[in-house]
């Protein structure tokens, strides 16, 4: 992959496909980790007095514009980060986006709208997308890939932009592919995951893939309730995922024939309701009455996942372990997390919810070898997908 050194920018229309999907309350920004992850890339740009021409996308407004997924707030923000003005263009690339960028000098910047209002962006007729594609290319003479969120979709800005333009990988998508090659090859061991989150039917793919590679299988989250059923207990209200049973008994037996450790909850918060405040008690995880529902992993299964990280020389970690968002169902992910911290090893949260948890819960972010910007992206990684941003930057 050519990186940004490989680029001559000097006086140039650099492209860069950045990820700010970050989480709105209203225009307020609530965790702005991804933008501050996408400064070293433009800045570096600017230094090198590049003309740089922001993209990105946020949310999922299918096409058409929408101001509550306007991407305004962000380039305010990027502009505080980077100390200097960031100029907004109104649109992807009509007259606004056009003049915008026109004006550009030597080292100012751009961010283009919400690239998702443009039905073109994740078109699944190439020719659609082609057609979106070279309009974004017009703007620009190079581009440089660094959402590495979004690596792992198939859409204009990232997979046929790259195909128009003279390109390179930025810094953030370099330093996520170096950490997940590290995840992939030559992985040190004992090789722990720890896997949450509600749905086991979003992991099924990577958990597959690496039943072949690591040594011990953390299992928590609304997902374990599913493994726990495929095991013959009863679940009660729990999150279950019925059509999932036979998929997970499979994974189960290969585990066991592969000789990797699978670690389930042995106690859950078995709460009466989904709440702040509702009502629980801890519970045998073999044994949640027919009227509860478990909302996090109880103090002993605490206390087990930390044993079974303690030794561990590599962790990857994607999915909170129960409903963190309250606080009285947080401390499984807390625990989980001070696991990581405590056990010296080479520790990955992988993005999405897990990354949001670490920074709501104020944990030190430096406590982790990496915090990805990308959970989608890097669980695709590792069950071994070709990501269409990351071909792409190859070519
Ligand atoms: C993410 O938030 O996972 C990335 O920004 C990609 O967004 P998407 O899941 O809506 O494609
Ligand atoms: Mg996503």
């Amino acid at each position: 992959m050519r990186t940004l050194d490989d680029l001559d920018v000097k006086g140039r229309r650099v492209l860069v496909r950045a990820d700010l999907n970050v989480p709105l309350d209203g225009e307020t920004i609530t965790d702005d980790g991804r933008i501050r992850a996408s400064v070293p890339t433009i800045k570096t740009l600017v230094e090198r007095g590049a003309q740089v021409v922001v993209c990105a996308h946020l949310g999922r407004p299918k096409g058409k514009a929408d101001p509550k997924y306007s991407l305004r707030p962000v380039a305010a923000r990027l502009g505080e980060l980077l100390g200097q003005d960031v100029a907004f263009a109104t649109d992807v690339v009509g007259d606004s986006a056009r003049s915008t960028v026109e004006a550009l000098q030597d080292g100012q910047v751009v961010l283009l709208e919400n690239l998702r209002y443009e039905p073109g962006e994740e078109s699944k007729d190439d020719a659609v997308r082609g057609e979106f594609a070279a309009k974004l290319a017009g703007l620009a003479e190079l581009y440089v890939g660094d959402g590495f969120g979004a690596v792992h979709r198939k859409h204009a800005s990232v997979y046929d932009v790259p195909r128009l333009l003279p390109h390179a990988a930025g810094g953030l998508v370099v330093a996520e592919v170096e950490v997940l090659r590290r995840l992939t090859e030559d992985t040190e061991r004992p090789y722990v995951v720890v896997l949450g989150g509600a749905k086991v039917s979003d992991k099924l793919g990577v958990i597959a893939n690496l039943l072949t590679k690591v040594d011990r299988l953390l299992i928590g989250g609304g997902m374990a309730y599913t493994f726990l059923k495929a095991q013959g207990h009863e679940v009660g209200n729990s999150l279950l995922q019925e059509d999932q049973l036979d998929e997970v008994r499979g994974f189960l037996d290969k585990a066991e024939q592969r000789g990797v450790e699978l670690v389930l909850p042995v106690d859950v918060l078995a709460a009466v309701t989904f709440a702040a405040d509702a009502d629980h008690d801890v519970v045998e995880a073999t044994a949640i009455p027919a009227d509860r529902e478990g909302l996090d992993i109880g103090p002993r299964t605490r206390e087990l996942f930390a044993s079974k990280l303690a030794d561990a020389r590599t962790v990857f970690w994607n999915g909170p372990m129960g409903v963190f968002e309250f606080d009285a169902f947080s401390g499984g992910t807390r625990a989980v997390a001070q696991a990581l911290i405590d056990s010296g090893a080479f520790t990955v949260v992988g993005g999405g919810d897990s990354a949001a948890a670490v920074r709501k819960l104020g944990l030190p972010e430096d406590g982790f070898s990496h915090i990805s910007t990308g959970g989608g992206a890097s669980l695709e990684y590792l069950e071994g997908k070709t990501l269409p941003g990351l071909a792409a930057l190859e070519d």
